[in-house]
């Protein structure tokens, strides 16, 4: 099928754990991909087939004209955008007795405000090709710190991933008109770079809450993803998934 007729996904943190995975899950499917990070992307061995179905960008989602340009280039590129992941966050651990406000905006700026943008600027690009959907990224820590603090969130990131679960229901009520659906996952521990300091006790902890005895691969978050973001969704709109391996206090 020629590239400019394919369907098309956006997906942000590409260069992180789960969004690398949603990038490797949406290729092996065979639509078009533009993979966006702050950091700077190189292709895989994994991505040799995809090439011409696969586009690197840098972006910086918590910048208005950084989230207007990727989704740009996207559509430059395939001539159309049907979907957008949104991996791209920032975890943090800071205590809360050190916790500066500097710190704290500089959280709720890239997770929060950040997602506002890079959704807004999806939205409005979809909505020139008939609309898709978006995914983004709560996170069982808004349950988890609540109740014993185990995984060392700090209380900024725990309210930008509490946000998220709001702006989900605002974004899915005001993007309805463009035909844009808008969901979240909700992951809990999961092996990426962003769980990687997480000290054995910890790792066995969040394993022990699990119903299934582990915490989960980027894989298992991104196969969730993918289904909310693809048309075999088409009625689950305005809604939270936790993915968490029935964490039976994260869920
Ligand atoms: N890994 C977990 O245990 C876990 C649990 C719950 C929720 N989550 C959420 O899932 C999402 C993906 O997590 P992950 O584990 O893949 O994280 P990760 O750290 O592996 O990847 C996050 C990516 O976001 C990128 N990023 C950071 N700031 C950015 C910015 N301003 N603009 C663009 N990109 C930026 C980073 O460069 C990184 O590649 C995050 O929102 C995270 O909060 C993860």
């Amino acid at each position: 099928m020629p590239y400019r007729t394919k369907r098309t996904f956006l997906v942000t943190g590409a260069a992180g754990g789960i969004g690398g995975a949603c990038v490797d899950h949406l290729l092996h499917d065979g639509v078009n991909v533009c993979a966006a990070d702050l950091r700077p992307l190189d292709h895989t061995d994994a991505h040799e087939d995809a090439l011409d179905n696969l586009l690197l960008e840098q972006v910086d989602v918590s910048k208005e004209a950084s989230c207007l340009a990727v989704v740009e280039a996207t559509i430059k590129r395939f001539g159309r955008l049907d979907g957008l992941i949104h991996m791209a966050g920032v975890h943090c651990t800071e205590p809360w007795e050190e916790m500066t406000a500097e710190s704290f905006d500089r959280i709720l700026s890239i997770n929060v405000a950040g997602t506002f943008l890079i959704a807004r600027a999806a939205a409005l690009g979809m909505a020139t090709t008939g609309g898709g959907s978006i995914v983004l990224a709560s996170s069982g820590s808004t349950n988890m710190s609540r109740q014993d603090g185990i995984g060392n969130s700090s209380p900024a990131f725990v309210a930008s991933k509490s946000a998220i679960i709001g702006l989900v229901g605002a974004l899915a009520r005001s993007f309805a008109p463009l035909h844009v659906r808008v969901n979240a996952v909700s992951p809990g521990a999961t092996d990426t770079a962003m769980s990687a300091h997480f000290d054995e006790d910890t790792m066995h902890q969040l394993s022990e809450r699990t119903l299934v005895g582990r915490i989960g691969a980027a894989s298992e978050i991104a196969r969730v993803a993918s289904f909310l973001v693809s048309n075999e969704s088409s009625y689950v709109d305005g809604q939270v998934l936790a993915v968490n391996g029935g964490d039976i206090h994260g869920s």
